[in-house]
């Protein structure tokens, strides 16, 4: 069991396509405690119904937008837990409409929310919970291509992503003092509730499958067994890093 013994936070699941469900599947699988967040109440009883009587699982509810709830997070960790082993940061928000067309007609209003709820969140996550993470504890948080290449209709998103990545590397420096590693992990295009906000995800999808490296099929399970390796102790000397789970799509030139 690679990760027996170990207890942390998947944040945040909506349904059982979620890639964070996934990841907190094939993290208690591999014997880990694990704690699934929801984002609101109405989530929360959508989360429960996947972890209801199975052993290993918890959950809460957390929403980035509110610095009270990663506060009130801490406190019952520190309660439940005492201390947490890995955490992953799988959110990410923006506006339907700045997610197709043209990139330039982004609102300040809708730029400021996209990189506060997928950017700034893992910072202030991991300000408000460093108490309570514990030496050597593994934090990972899912980005995706956009973040370096100019991807159709992803727009804000890639912004917000690119920050995320840069976050990752100066969060790693911070932490790494404590033995804690953070990294990014960049899955290629995924059919869950928020990708289906980017228009042409199905197009994407094909796209990608149709020419990467790997003629295998990939999803959350593959972007899971990742996340494992960077919560388990074979991962120790990896930090800052992004690790593409694309079937090598990423590599590609023309
Ligand atoms: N699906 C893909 O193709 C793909 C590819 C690369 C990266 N990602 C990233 O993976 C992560 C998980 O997304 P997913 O595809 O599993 O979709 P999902 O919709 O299942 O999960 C996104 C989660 O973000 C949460 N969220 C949104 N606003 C929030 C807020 N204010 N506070 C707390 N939580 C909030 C939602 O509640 C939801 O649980 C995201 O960061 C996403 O950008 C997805």
């Amino acid at each position: 069991m690679l990760l027996a013994k170990k207890k942390g936070l998947v944040l945040n699941v909506t349904n059982k396509n979620s890639i964070g469900w996934a990841i907190a599947e094939a993290a208690q699988a591999h014997g880990a405690q694990v704690c699934v967040g929801a984002q609101n109440d109405k989530l929360a009883g959508k989360v429960s119904e996947l972890t209801e009587g199975r052993p290993g699982f918890s959950t809460t509810i957390v929403d980035f937008s509110d610095p009270s709830q990663l506060e009130s997070l801490r406190d019952e960790v520190a309660r439940s837990f005492g201390t947490v082993d890995f955490i992953v940061h799988s959110a990410a928000f923006a506006q339907r409409e700045d997610l197709s067309g043209r990139f330039i007609d982004t609102s300040r209003e809708g730029f400021l929310l996209a990189l506060d709820i997928s950017a700034y969140s893992l910072v202030a996550l991991c300000c408000a919970l460093e108490p309570v993470i514990a030496d050597d504890a593994s934090v990972m948080a899912m980005s995706y291509l956009g973040s370096t290449r100019a991807v159709g209709n992803y727009n804000v998103m890639g912004v917000a992503k690119a920050a995320l990545e840069s976050a990752v590397r100066y969060l790693s420096v911070d932490l790494g003092q404590r033995g804690i590693r953070v990294n990014t992990v960049s899955p290629g295009p995924i059919n869950t509730v928020s990708a289906r906000g980017v228009k042409g995800l199905s197009g994407m999808i094909e796209s990608v499958h149709e020419r990467a490296p790997l003629k295998r099929p990939f999803g959350a399970e593959e972007v899971a067994g990742t996340c494992v390796y960077l919560m388990s102790d074979l991962s120790r000397g990896v930090t800052g890093q992004i690790v593409f789970v694309d079937d090598g799509f990423n590599i590609l030139g023309m």
